[in-house]
């Protein structure tokens, strides 16, 4: 988490047991505390004031989740050598001055979660006194604008401060007025609609500043040109823009959270040269051309709006940015010429956009992105021609779940590329994406594409170490669909496929870890297996009835899980040679096998193997009638 405020993230007894604690005697009891000689923790230890008893040298003091409502002269004890207190989930609603004038010492204090918002203007006043105060938490206290803005008036020291949770609407311009040396700010999860001019001004030292989960509809003229990390996740805002002036100082931004708001563009960042992380997730981006959008969509109406029209190149300055998210958005084309300038991309995600195309223009054409892992999950992609993958020739990772993907045959080791398409132009015809001769892609998710036939070799020379090929129902694989995988491939998807043993052919894969074929139609697993050093396997939800002799793959397995199957009770042997060899079935209490009796199959949970369950059964009564016609089911049919 960027935000480290302190305390306050601490466990939350149950107020059953605060209760009950606090009632064993009236007094406050410090036994419950822990202390050592600079330290006390009385979290939760059912108090309603300060502990007494405390040692004077204290430095460290933490009484969370208490019932404390005053910290008032009469009640406390001198702590003159405190430094940290944090009293955060208490009842606290009374700060005194006298109080606070005798913790010169203090830099730390955490309050956050009580009631501040009741005699805020006395409390207020007696926080003027707190002029060595560093970190400061008043989150979660029903603090309106003015309130907080009292309370902070005099903080000269303040360095970290946490509003959050609060009730404030507006950042009034002098709020910030003496606390110039603040270097991180939480602002989230308010109802601020406005910041007035000036507001942030002072803070010349500010590097960490929380907007999230306001309202604020736009952000113009940004000028925080010293901040690090700035988070306006969960606002309103349809328009973000730097501010405008010739020559002025560059932006020192590094992660920009736009998230969850309503941008139609992307955010005009001319100076932020050293921005890492972008997200503009969950956002209203239909398009990222200059000139887009037209001012006619916007909700509200702005003088900033009418920039748009100009031909600048937004993203020009964004030569840093490694991580860029652009998921849950409207793009419908794959802009490629857009990310061209973005020479340290290494992570993109394009996720739930409606991509149908990828295209490229005369600009973009030979240019190559540096993104390693790309996330294109849930568009409506049905092709990607080869000089797609030719741009992006450090591609390590790529996920095109939830597509019309249908990967090219290739012919086999020795012309890989000579199908679907030369490395320079994509016909229009194309139906198939080639997924061979990738030469540095790892990772491939194809789940819910609607695969309906592998061709041989499609992932041929395309160093997979994971392929998923999940939920794609009916999916057909021919024996060679993985050839030129034998070596590489370490995890492999198969489930929810409704396959059969017929169409589901394993090469001999010689490298693979770990396979999921649950959710498919087999009873019998598929022979290549017995190549496989397998660690993992699942097969749950088949139809095998057996495993029968457990191949040679058991020997390195750890883990199978098997229940869903309609297993035979009278041929368990494989189960007790997988126990044997110290392999864990993880879900054998939901495992179910099916006998015969009285030409009925009858199905039974297996608890042990079926020697132990007769075993075990012949001792109790209620089991012993059914062993017995299960022994000789078992017998009758194995003659
Ligand atoms: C807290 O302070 C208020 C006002 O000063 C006073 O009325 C109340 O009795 C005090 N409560 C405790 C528990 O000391
Ligand atoms: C503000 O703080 C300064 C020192 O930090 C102190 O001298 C002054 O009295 C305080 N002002 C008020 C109004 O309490
Ligand atoms: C921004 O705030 C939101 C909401 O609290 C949070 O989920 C998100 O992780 C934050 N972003 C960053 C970059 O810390
Ligand atoms: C962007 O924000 C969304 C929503 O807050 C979050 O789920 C996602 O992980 C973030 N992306 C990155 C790359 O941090
Ligand atoms: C955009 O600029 C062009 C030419 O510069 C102008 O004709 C057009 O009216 C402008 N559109 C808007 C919406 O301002
Ligand atoms: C891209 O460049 C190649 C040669 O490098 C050329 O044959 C092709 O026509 C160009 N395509 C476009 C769309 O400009
Ligand atoms: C899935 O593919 C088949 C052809 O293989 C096609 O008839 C069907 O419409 C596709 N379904 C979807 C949801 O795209
Ligand atoms: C019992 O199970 C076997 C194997 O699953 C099946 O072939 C047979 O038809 C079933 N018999 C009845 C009576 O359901």
């Amino acid at each position: 988490m960027l935000w480290a405020a302190p305390g306050c993230f601490l466990l939350w007894l149950l107020p059953s047991v605060l209760r009950a604690r606090a009632s064993l005697g009236t007094g406050p009891s410090s036994s419950l505390c822990q202390q050592s000689p600079t330290k006390a923790s009385c979290k939760g230890a059912g108090l309603r004031k300060f502990p007494k008893e405390l040692g004077q040298g204290i430095k460290y003091l933490e009484l969370t989740n208490n019932f404390i409502q005053n910290l008032s002269g009469s009640t406390m004890p001198r702590f003159g050598q405190l430094e940290y207190l944090d009293v955060c989930f208490n009842q606290l609603e009374v700060v005194s001055a006298t109080t606070l004038a005798q913790l010169p010492r203090l830099r730390s204090l955490l309050l956050g979660s009580n009631h501040l918002d009741r005699n805020y203007l006395a409390n207020g006043e007696a926080f003027h006194l707190l002029g060595n105060i560093e970190v400061l938490d008043l989150s979660v206290n029903n603090l309106e604008s003015h309130m907080a803005s009292w309370y902070i008036s005099n903080l000269t020291s303040l360095r970290v401060l946490d509003l959050s949770g609060n009730t404030m609407t507006k950042l009034l311009a002098g709020t910030f007025r003496n606390s110039p040396r603040l270097r991180q700010l939480d602002l989230s999860n308010n109802y601020i609609m406005e910041i007035q001019e000036g507001a942030f001004e002072p803070l010349e030292e500010l590097e960490v500043l929380n907007l999230a989960l306001n309202s604020l509809h736009c952000i113009s003229g940004f000028s925080l040109t010293q901040l690090r990390v700035l988070n306006l996740s969960h606002n309103a805002l349809e328009l973000f823009s730097e501010e405008e002036e010739e020559g002025a100082q560059p932006y020192l931004l590094r992660v920009l959270d736009l998230s969850h708001n309503r941008l139609l563009s992307f955010p005009e960042l001319p100076r932020a040269h050293d921005l890492t992380h972008l997200n503009l997730s969950n956002n209203l981006i239909a398009s990222l051309l200059p000139g887009s959008p037209h001012p006619r969509e916007f909700f509200l109406l702005y003088k900033e709006m009418w920039r748009f029209n100009r031909t600048v190149r937004p993203v020009a300055a964004l030569t840093h940015v490694v991580d860029l998210d652009l998921s849950n958005n409207r793009l419908e084309l794959f802009p490629f010429s857009f990310f061209r300038s973005l020479g340290s991309l290494h992570s993109l995600s394009l996720a739930r956009n409606c991509l149908q195309d990828v295209a490229r223009d005369s600009v973009s054409n030979g240019t190559e992105l540096s993104v390693r892992s790309l996330d294109l999950r849930r568009n409506a992609l049905r092709v990607l021609p080869r000089w797609f993958f030719d741009s992006l020739p450090h591609l390590e990772s790529m996920d095109l779940g939830s597509n019309s993907l249908q990967p090219c045959e290739s012919q086999g080791s020795d012309q890989g590329r000579d199908l679907g398409g030369d490395s320079h132009t994509s016909a229009p015809g194309d139906t198939c994406t080639p997924f061979y001769s990738v030469p540095r892609l790892k990772h491939l998710s194809l789940s819910k594409n609607n695969l309906s036939r592998l061709q041989p070799h499609a992932f041929n020379r395309t160093p997979l170490l994971s392929l998923d090929l999940s939920e794609n129902r009916d999916l057909s694989m021919p024996p060679g669909a993985l050839g030129g995988l034998e070596l590489s491939l370490q995890e492999l998807s198969l489930r929810d496929n409704q396959m059969d043993e017929g169409r589901a052919a394993l090469p001999c894969l010689g490298t693979l870890r770990v396979l999921d074929l649950s959710g498919n139609h087999l009873s019998l697993l598929p022979t290549g297996l017995s190549c496989s050093p397998l660690e993992s396997l699942d097969i749950r939800n088949n139809n095998l009835q057996t495993l029968g002799r457990v191949g040679s793959w058991s020997h390195s397995l750890r883990a199978v899980s098997v229940a869903g199957n309609p297993w035979s009770c009278c041929s368990l042997g494989w189960l007790d040679t997988l126990r044997a060899a110290g392999v864990a079935v993880p879900d054998l209490s939901q495992t179910r096998c099916v006998f015969q009796e009285h030409g009925r199959n009858v199905s039974a949970g297996i608890t042990g193997t079926p020697r132990e369950l007769i075993e075990k059964s012949s001792k109790t009564h209620s089991f012993q009638w059914k062993a017995f016609t299960f022994f000789w089911t078992c017998i009758f049919k194995e003659e």
